[in-house]
């Protein structure tokens, strides 16, 4: 038996599908479901996702046929299954005989049936009946031929990050006792000097609930990381399970990896993967979506340390849950997937098949929609096929990126608690505005987080690391020692991993790399904004910083600070590092970034494309090269290169023509 679990076993090329719920449909729906599958090119899809009611109508009574049936007519018609655990709703009959694995808000609000997800993680009855049902299932379908990938429950954290209950505060205090061993060292991390906060034994102990006012942040910021490592814990408990039964199967889950998603720590999941898979949907409200799906290919690639990964969901058209669900535009829905192809991506698969008729959903968009056959988006489905099978060569081949950005879920929980100099510090944002300068320059960024080996880059960017650890400090100054340019923006190694503020000026762990010394922090109220000495202008916050081995780039020109340093570069080693003690608008901090990839001497992947075109290589063992171009502007555009168009089949002699909101790949020679 082949144990290589990397990849689901026998698609050959990239893997094209969706989450398949079959038990929303009639037998002859069913059948005609096949015969559209072949249609598009479809050659996998996620079954069973949400089908434990259908499958245990009562408990200890199981219903396999029906689903038999389903995975027997999906092999008959060559279509691969990545097969889940079914776990991800309980039925009815569970929470009615057990309302006590329901999980509970911080204010003592119990999350009931009706919905999915109703359940407590960390309730070790929910666990066995979870474990029992994914035993059940792996056992009956173990030797299933359609078998290609174990789907672990669904989006795991996605409705209930947090769960508040007994049984979490009982789960927490297990944590608890592990990571500190005594209640000595755990009144030391948290610092429960402060407002009679000592803790006698961890039986006092209790999740963060509903209090008379902000509670201590530091129990905060390990009852995220025990919140997480639950979730983590959940997914081993079945995914060991599902290798005790199919050692040569491989296990996913879907990550939510973007800018929303704040309470799943995946870098600290990747381990536990055999494939990264994550799920990404456009925001309708944001011009510039493309940019937000490019970070979260990104940073999917970085959290799957660069192996290929796979799109488990996206959509076709409009979502259904955010508050105006836009259908897609011309040509985005190819955009998009190829964007994540390019990205790493070598599956692309969508929510969902069939666009139900009932249920919360009805108003999401499918690849087979409501109007049927006759539509954009089932052309659109169809062409997508085409495409990906062309693009077969392309598999497993890797991005290779000069320029890293780093991502901490723990700076993001950090950053963001109450009290602080500013309630308007938004994370995501920060990481964005960086991350957006980059990309209109045509920068392959790999989004890492602060434990990844730096040493390879030329430049590396990090907004806002509020929290980090001694070592991850250092890692960032050798990095910077050993060549790389290093730009670090306000607000980071302010505290350390337990929330306790480095002392001697800010920034705590970066003064001596970024050769500064901040004395007092000068948040700006909403809309006030303070111009630099190169004219451009500020908003969110500006510290009283002096220098201490930097010179200054950029000085303040007015206000309180007048004179003082807004932006530093201090030599250090081969390398050098940049400070950004504030929130430069977009035109300075795409100067900023000029500068350092000029220093660094980073090129794009295309010199000279015009704004709103995106080129990406993907680089393969034998030496191939990949060349995407999706062009997300209303105008056609000439890029140089030479080779092969993948999806026309011509031959490129110097000059590849793009239409307009159209993609091309090249593999280059
Ligand atoms: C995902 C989820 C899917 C579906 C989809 C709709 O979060 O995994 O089951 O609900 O969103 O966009």
């Amino acid at each position: 038996m082949p144990t290589d679990r990397t990849w689901p076993l026998n698609i050959p090329g990239l893997a094209y599908g969706g989450d398949y719920n079959p038990e929303q449909w009639p037998l002859e729906t069913q059948v005609e479901d096949v015969r559209l599958m072949q249609e598009a090119g479809v050659n996998l899809v996620s079954v069973a996702i949400f089908s434990w009611a259908q499958l245990e109508p009562r408990e200890g009574v199981y219903d396999f046929a029906w689903l038999d049936a389903v995975l027997d007519r999906l092999h008959a018609g060559g279509i691969r299954v990545a097969l889940a655990t079914a776990t991800a709703s309980p039925p009815p009959w569970l929470t009615r005989k057990h309302p006590e694995i329901l999980p509970e808000l911080a204010d003592g609000t119990v999350l009931n049936q009706g919905a999915r997800q109703s359940y407590a993680v960390a309730s070790p009855l929910f666990r066995t009946y979870a474990v029992c049902m994914t035993r059940k299932v792996a056992e009956r379908y173990r030797d299933h031929p359609s078998l290609a990938l174990w789907h672990v429950d669904n989006e795991l954290g996605c409705h209930v990050p947090h769960d508040y209950s007994e049984k979490a505060a009982a789960a927490f205090r297990t944590w608890l006792e592990q990571r500190y061993g005594t209640v000595e060292a755990l009144n030391s991390a948290w610092g429960t000097a402060f407002w009679s906060q000592r803790y006698d034994s961890f039986d006092e102990v209790l999740p963060p609930r509903a209090a008379p006012t902000s509670l201590n942040p530091s129990q905060q910021l390990d009852f995220a990381r025990f919140s997480s490592d639950e979730h983590r814990a959940h997914y081993r408990e079945l995914r060991n399970v599902l290798r005790e039964i199919t050692q040569h199967v491989p296990t996913t889950t879907n990550f939510m990896m973007n800018t929303h998603n704040k309470w799943v720590d995946y870098f600290s999941w990747a381990g536990d993967m055999d494939v990264v898979a994550n799920d990404h949907y456009l925001t309708a409200s944001d011009p510039e979506a493309h940019i937000g799906l490019a970070f979260s290919a990104d940073l999917s690639r970085g959290v799957a340390g660069g192996e290929p990964w796979m799109l488990m969901e996206h959509s076709t058209s409009a979502v259904n849950w955010q508050p105006r669900n836009r259908a897609k535009g011309h040509g985005e829905m190819l955009r998009n997937s190829l964007t994540h192809v390019a990205r790493g991506a070598d599956a692309v698969m969508f929510f969902q098949w069939r666009q139900s008729l009932a249920g919360a959903e009805k108003y999401h968009s499918a690849m087979v929609p409501h109007a049927g056959r006759g539509t954009d988006v089932w052309r659109n489905t169809v062409e997508l096929g085409r495409r990906l099978k062309e693009l077969a060569p392309v598999q497993g081949s890797r991005v290779t990126a000069d320029v890293a950005l780093v991502f901490d879920y723990p700076s993001w929980w950090g950053a963001e608690m109450d009290c602080h100099p500013t309630d308007a510090l938004r994370y995501p944002e920060e990481m964005l505005r960086w991350y957006r300068a980059l990309w209109r320059c045509g920068i392959t960024v790999d989004v890492v987080s602060p434990q990844a080996e730096l040493g390879g880059y030329r430049a590396v960017f990090i907004p806002t690391l509020y929290t980090v650890t001694d070592r991850d400090a250092a890692r960032i100054t050798e990095a910077a020692r050993a060549g790389a340019r290093v730009l670090i923006t306000f607000f980071s190694g302010i505290v350390d991993e337990h929330d306790h503020v480095r002392p001697g000026g800010y920034p705590g762990a970066f003064r001596d790399l970024l050769g500064v010394r901040t004395e007092e922090f000068h948040p700006l109220q909403d809309g006030e904004t303070l111009t630099l000495d190169d004219g451009s202008r500020a908003d969110l916050w500006s510290e009283k910083t002096h220098l201490d081995g930097a010179k200054a780039t950029r000085t303040w020109a007015e206000g309180p600070l007048a004179g003082l340093p807004a932006v530093t570069q201090h030599n250090v080693g081969q390398g050098s590092a940049w400070y950004v003690a504030t929130r430069p608008d977009d035109a300075a901090v795409a100067a900023i970034v000029d500068q350092v990839l000029t220093e660094a001497e980073v090129a794009p992947a295309v010199a000279g494309l015009p704004q709103g075109v995106e080129a990406v290589r993907r680089h393969a063992a034998d030496g191939s090269r990949f060349l995407f171009v999706i062009n997300h502007t209303d105008h056609g555009v000439d890029v140089p290169t030479r080779g092969r168009d993948l999806l026309s089949g011509h031959n490129i002699a110097d000059t590849l023509h793009v239409p307009a909101l159209d993609s091309a790949v090249i593999h280059e020679h």
